[in-house]
């Protein structure tokens, strides 16, 4: 099977793990396996643990990376159909202790989006899905159907920063009245109409924003990030390096805060010694975060709003 997607800062995210032979690897969102391609080609012998939430990633994995996969190859990937929130439980279960770095490639890959039938995207009409992981029950459709005004309000606001954000809710309530909305197209319509015919001929396509905040809700995306962040922390041993790419500033917020939480220590007044137990876990690798070269601006359309950043275990 085919899985058509290119990798957005290649080799920054994983030169910067500083990969060396014999050591276990985590990429927790393997998608079509660029990044972690790039990161087998570096290693002798070692591990690498992909996790994918989504079933087409991981069936596409076990054919694309099949000689990887035999007990015997070295180096070796070893396969998660799991979120990347159930990181330590996934690891224990496969007999691994701590990890010596590990990446993160957030968002949709372009499968996800290019498959109509995913319903991810505004440009092809199909059943309101959106889901990562299709064993999920939770999908967009129930989220247009069944949320209140209030909350649908909410969630294109602070997912999508949708300006018209209480025009499209009060609009979406008052179609669905008349018969449940069930497609992306019907869903576009809605919007197109709430939304001031001057404003919708400026700018970027006018569904944008709220399929963004929409898929972002409906795959818990921001739920996940902190916590799973912080087990990775914990996972590391000394050394140990974790390369985070974002795609939205909600998400770059996220990282940041929880870099930092982990980099600092309040120094009790007095006490001319940072107490053992007091000291970082962290040390940043990456002050501020690494963004596209010109080259690959030009050449991958996604890597306009990526942002990386890399910590150290110590
Ligand atoms: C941008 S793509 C990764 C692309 C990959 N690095 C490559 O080079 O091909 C993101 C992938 O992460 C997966 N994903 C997103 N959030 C996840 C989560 N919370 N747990 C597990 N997988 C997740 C998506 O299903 C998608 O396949």
């Amino acid at each position: 099977m085919e899985f058509k997607h290119t990798s957005v800062l290649l080799h920054e995210t994983i030169d910067n793990l500083k990969v060396h032979d014999g050591g276990l690897y985590v990429d927790a969102t393997f998608g079509g396996g660029g990044h972690a391609r790039y990161l087998l080609s570096q290693l002798k012998e070692g591990t690498l643990v992909g996790f994918d939430q989504d079933e087409y990633a991981i069936k596409t994995a076990q054919g694309n990376f099949a000689d990887f996969l035999q007990a015997d190859s070295q180096p070796r990937l070893e396969l998660v159909h799991n979120n990347f929130s159930h990181l330590t439980e996934e690891l224990e279960k496969l007999g691994h202790g701590l990890i010596d770095g590990i990446y993160y490639d957030l968002g949709v890959s372009s499968p996800q989006l290019d498959q109509a039938e995913r319903g991810f995207s505004y440009r092809f009409d199909a059943r309101l899905d959106m889901r990562m992981d299709q064993s999920q029950d939770f999908d967009a459709y129930q989220l247009v159907n069944q949320y209140s005004q209030k909350q649908l309000a909410d969630v294109l606001y602070r997912y999508g920063d949708e300006k018209f954000s209480r025009q499209i809710a009060r609009k979406i309530v008052e179609k669905r009245q008349i018969k449940p909305i069930e497609t992306t197209f019907e869903l576009v319509d809605i919007i197109k109409e709430a939304i001031p015919a001057a404003v919708r001929r400026t700018g970027g396509h006018p569904a944008k924003k709220s399929f963004q905040a929409i898929r972002v809700e409906v795959n818990h995306e921001l739920d996940v990030l902190q916590a799973s962040l912080e087990e990775a922390i914990k996972l590391l041993a000394p050394g140990g390096r974790i390369s985070v790419i974002t795609f939205q500033s909600l998400e770059d917020k996220i990282v940041k805060k929880t870099f930092k939480k982990y980099s600092e220590v309040e120094i009790p007044r007095g006490m001319p010694v940072v107490p053992e137990g007091m000291k970082p876990a962290l040390k940043l690798v990456t002050r501020k975060p690494i963004t596209a070269s010109a080259e690959e601006l030009e050449h991958n359309n996604r890597s306009h709003s990526a942002k990386l950043r890399v910590a150290e275990k110590l």
